[in-house]
């Protein structure tokens, strides 16, 4: 609660983008929670925060904790929140019981985890696993900020993201608690989550260039109406997504759209909207991509309007380690809490990390399945569980060698 008060005053919800003031004074506040707790706390290159607590025995590879603090515009309270603050209460517990673990644990709040206006999501955990490179920072935003420049004026030195790599033979396993962000856990009356796998998304820029005219004057056969064709790949998203596909399905949305001239009394002439599609099923994602293409280039052809189809990203769907999910379950099942395997609509800097350790993912559930929205609610008790069972599978993990 105490970080929700760090919001932008002019954005509805608890917003805390990344590279806004509320978000940057955010981070001390966190950055003193973990210091609080005993970590040992920095910040890398692109400006992630980094909690250390030493292991007894140094040499052995490092169990990573976290997720992220930064939210969407009009975001809740909770995504990826809990986490984050939830790690930090693992490491507390963890002084409390008094005994150190056997391996080096490794709490991060990551940067900018939510989509930002350069277009790019997961910017810290991008960076620690090799994924951000020169051509992201040279993205630019509307003001023609780049991004490189903006990691700068956040305190970041974007030019050494090769000194904040993680090396993969230093990490045991990451794992990440997370509101579920849906209503599964809530409908089943099940208090924790396994996650089995995090959908992939791909991600499209659709720019249509029509031609503005007098809307009293302009004959309707005449047009060249670019919202007008947007709202056609609107449509065609929606009914392209809800197609289940030999078993498989996933989800399509355009999130945000923009016209001009945007007069009452003009024709648009031009129009971009940001696309994205969503499955844990990469033969559905594919299939969904190139219809989406074809129905995009069909449309602009009969609407006599000029479209360019820019994908920005396509990242693949991501399994959770199996070894992480046995785990997390025996952890919840030694609490003697519920628990039932699910996969993830939302991404998270897990899916980045996969590509380096094992990754496991604890979910709690979200009050009518709400997020990314002000009415985003976990009740105490519920993230006090998936506290628990995160602390759990930590211990459980340090008495293992692998996963
Ligand atoms: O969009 C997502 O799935 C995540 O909240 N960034
Ligand atoms: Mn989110
Ligand atoms: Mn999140």
């Amino acid at each position: 609660m105490a970080l929700a008060e760090f919001r932008e005053p002019d954005q509805p919800g608890w917003t805390r983008r990344v590279f806004f003031e509320p978000y940057r004074k955010s981070r001390n506040w966190t950055a003193a929670l973990m210091a609080g707790a005993g970590l040992e706390v920095r910040r890398d290159p692109v400006g992630n925060l980094l909690g250390e607590l030493p292991g007894a025995d140094p040499q052995l590879p490092q169990i990573v904790i976290g997720s992220h603090t930064d939210t969407v515009a009009g975001g809740g309270r909770f995504d990826g929140v809990v986490g984050v603050v939830g790690a930090v209460e693992v490491v507390r517990l963890l002084s409390a019981v008094g005994r150190p673990l056997r391996h080096p644990l490794l709490v991060v709040d990551f940067l900018g985890e939510e989509p930002n206006r350069f277009g790019l999501s997961c910017l810290g955990s991008r960076a620690v696993t090799g994924q951000l490179h020169q051509d992201h920072l040279r993205l630019r935003d509307e003001n023609d900020l780049s991004l490189g420049e903006a990691l700068l004026q956040a305190g970041g030195s974007p030019d050494e993201l090769e000194c904040g790599l993680w090396r993969r033979q230093r990490l045991l396993a990451y794992l990440e608690l997370h509101i579920e962000q849906g209503s599964r856990l809530e409908r089943a009356g099940i208090p924790l989550g396994v996650v089995s796998a995090i959908s992939g998304i791909h991600r499209a820029v659709i720019t249509i260039t029509g031609r503005p005219d007098h809307a009293g004057t302009a004959a309707m056969d005449e047009r060249r109406d670019a919202l007008a064709a947007a709202a056609e790949v609107v449509l065609s998203l929606e009914r392209l997504a809800a197609e289940v596909r030999e078993g498989a399905s996933g989800v399509g949305t355009v999130g945000r759209l923009e016209l001009s001239p945007g007069a009452a009394n003009v024709v648009p002439g031009w129009a971009r909207a940001w696309a994205e599609l969503r499955s844990t099923d990469s033969t559905w994602l594919a299939g969904r991509h190139l219809a989406l293409e074809a129905s995009i280039r069909e449309m602009a052809a009969a609407r006599r309007v000029g479209v360019e189809v820019d994908w920005v990203s396509a990242e693949p769907p991501v399994g959770c380690a199996p070894g992480a999910r046995l785990l997390i379950a025996e952890a919840a099942a030694e609490l003697g809490y519920r628990q039932m395997e699910l996969s993830s609509g939302a991404s998270h800097d897990a899916a980045q990390l996969a590509r380096l350790c094992p990754v496991g993912m604890i979910f709690i559930p979200s009050r009518d399945g709400r997020s990314h929205c002000p009415e985003e609610w976990s009740e105490p008790e519920q993230v006090a569980r998936g506290v628990s069972a995160l602390l759990a599978a930590v211990l459980r993990l340090d008495r293992a060698d692998s996963l």
